[in-house]
């Protein structure tokens, strides 16, 4: 795992994407798994003001999101559709038929979790995959638990996510208490991956990512088996892994 140490949430949130407009430019045709949450909100505005500039364009980009929650429809102002349009898609030349979110209002579970992941395949796999980190070390929406689960599925949202997200939602009786998320199977397919992480309230999970044992316990471990992870995170995520005495 290569990691970058970046002084604050901008200077962490620049660097996660030139990350992101290298693949671009190298591979502009490439498929972007992308994350939503705080954590990417910065390195989408870089990008649209790099797309503004003419630096990078998302013509020929494909983008698959990681997760959605199960009962929003797309229109729904927390819905993650509603996220990646406001955050990026609106502002930038990507094709709408080139984006795919988890549709929150899927009847058929199971057949639509079975179809995200034959697409992901008949990709190719995802060529970078942008990830989040929950306060739990969850990734995606893929919560702690005896075991990492292979295919994309629904989820039942922990106490402490719903605690952590009730502040996007009117009352903490808002928020969900279900999610499609994609599985640990595709997200570990990914050619590369990049993982962001800000502030102090995200050290103990960054620690046990990068530090602990692999362990379903902390999602977020399993990347340590990943051959091609970049890992961008400011000194408050990074305290913990700093006061180890780890080297970043
Ligand atoms: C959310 C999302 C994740 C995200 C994480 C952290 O619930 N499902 O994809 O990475 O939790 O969110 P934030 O960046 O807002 O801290």
């Amino acid at each position: 795992m290569k990691i970058f140490r970046e002084k604050d949430y901008d200077a962490m949130s620049r660097r996660a994407a030139t990350v992101i407009a290298g693949e671009i430019v190298h591979n502009p045709a490439c498929l972007l798994g992308l994350a939503t949450g705080s954590t990417p909100e910065g390195a989408y505005k870089y990008l649209v003001d790099w797309y503004k500039q003419g630096l990078i364009s998302f013509r020929g980009v494909l983008s698959v999101n990681l997760d959605e929650y199960k009962g929003l429809e797309p229109s729904h102002d927390q819905s993650y559709r509603y996220f990646m349009q406001s955050n990026l898609f609106d502002h930038v030349d990507i094709a709408p038929e080139n984006t795919r979110v988890p549709d929150g209002l899927t009847k058929d579970a199971l057949a639509f979790c079975a179809g995200y992941d034959a697409y992901i395949r008949a990709q190719g796999y995802v060529d970078l995959q942008l990830l989040g980190i929950g306060r739990n070390g969850h990734i995606g929406f893929n919560e702690p638990g005896d075991c990492f689960v292979k295919e994309t599925h629904v989820v039942d949202l922990t106490e402490s996510t719903i605690d952590a997200n009730a502040r996007f939602f009117a009352t903490r009786d808002d928020v969900p208490r279900q999610a499609f998320t994609m599985g640990i199977g595709p997200i570990m397919a990914a050619k590369k991956i990049l993982l962001i992480a800000s502030g102090e309230e995200k050290a103990e999970a960054v620690y046990n990512t990068i530090c602990g044992a692999v362990d379903p316990h902390c999602q977020g471990s399993i990347l340590q088996l990943h051959p091609d992870v970049v890992m961008v995170a400011d000194e408050a995520a990074l305290s913990k892994v700093i006061a180890a005495g780890v080297k970043v």
